[in-house]
């Protein structure tokens, strides 16, 4: 009983503490700057570049969940504790993500920009770069897209996570994931059967897609050294500060082809500097060119 009544008081106690943070959360930053070192020992995610205040309440999150009432106890658990540190990784690096994801954006590559890819790459090998693929819902739905407009094409699908590429890679998902497909799609692509809970992505799919472990924050070149017609990079760039948003743009632009398109997420914004000139604001997508507004 003695226990239960302890627990209860340190929880009503956190409780308190995360009503009164609100929004802002109050910074222990020795304490945050040590927590985000042991979890890149254990994990190799640096998120010194993530925006500290989203990191920060992730972060507290967790502690809610252990019942750890303040950073500088949960520093100490997560110093010694690789288990904790993947529950952490988890958590900080969100994995949400769905097949044919905003389907206004699909819809305008799969009308109109991918077919006039087609056109003008005349059999040509095209490379389309899913950057920050989580589970590879966006990697499969681009490797459905080239297939069914008859483009010649690979897509690399990176992500810093392996555990998530080990799920993309399998390739079998439930069929809510695959119902947001619009139906020509789901009936070209998708195997529907009853006796089996996840559904494989089509077989003619698997030879165009490629995964591997890229981590866009750190220097390396990205698959096959770059010059990709297309690079998704949707959803990814939001959970950086703005420094880092502006150096990846620059180097997302410069691993682009001549006039290659760089589609991001909804609240993803190139800076001025970067020199790439809008194609669609409606589906945030750009083209290699000229600085905007530049001459
Ligand atoms: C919200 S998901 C976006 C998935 C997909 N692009 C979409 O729009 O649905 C964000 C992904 O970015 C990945 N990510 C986070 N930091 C990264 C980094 N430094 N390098 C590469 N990928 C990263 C996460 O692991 C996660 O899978």
């Amino acid at each position: 009983v003695i226990n239960v009544m302890a627990s209860l008081a340190v929880e009503e106690r956190i409780q308190g503490l995360w009503a009164s943070y609100g929004e802002t959360v109050p910074e222990d930053a020795l304490a945050l700057d040590a927590i985000m070192d042991s979890l890149r020992r254990h994990t190799g995610l640096d998120v010194r570049e993530y925006r500290r205040a989203s990191v920060a309440r992730r972060i507290l999150n967790r502690m809610i969940t252990l019942s750890v009432p303040t950073y500088a106890l949960y520093a100490e658990l997560i110093e010694f504790s690789e288990q904790e540190a993947m529950e952490l990784l988890g958590r900080v690096s969100i994995k949400v993500s769905e097949f044919y994801r905003n389907p206004d954006v699909f819809d305008e590559l799969r009308s109109e920009l991918l077919p006039r890819l087609a056109i003008a790459s005349d059999g040509r090998l095209v490379r389309v770069w899913s950057a920050g693929c989580a589970r590879g819902e966006e990697a499969w739905t681009l490797a459905m897209l080239l297939h069914e407009a008859g483009i010649n094409g690979v897509v690399e699908a990176t992500d810093i996570d392996a555990t998530a590429l080990s799920c993309a890679k399998r390739g079998r998902y439930s069929a809510s994931a695959m119902q947001s497909l619009p139906a020509a799609l789901r009936q070209r692509y998708v195997t529907t059967s009853t006796h089996e809970a996840t559904i494989p992505v089509d077989s003619s799919l698997r030879a165009i897609v490629r995964f591997s472990v890229h981590d866009l924050l750190a220097d390396v070149s990205p698959p096959g050294d770059g010059a990709f017609d297309l690079i998704c990079c949707r959803n990814v760039l939001i959970f950086f500060q703005r420094s880092a948003q502006e150096r990846i743009f620059h180097r997302l632009t410069r691993s682009l082809a001549e006039s290659g398109m760089l589609c991001v997420g909804e609240a993803e914004w190139p800076a001025p500097s970067v020199p790439l000139r809008t194609l669609s604001s409606r589906s945030r997508v750009f083209q290699r060119g000229d600085v905007e507004g530049g001459s």
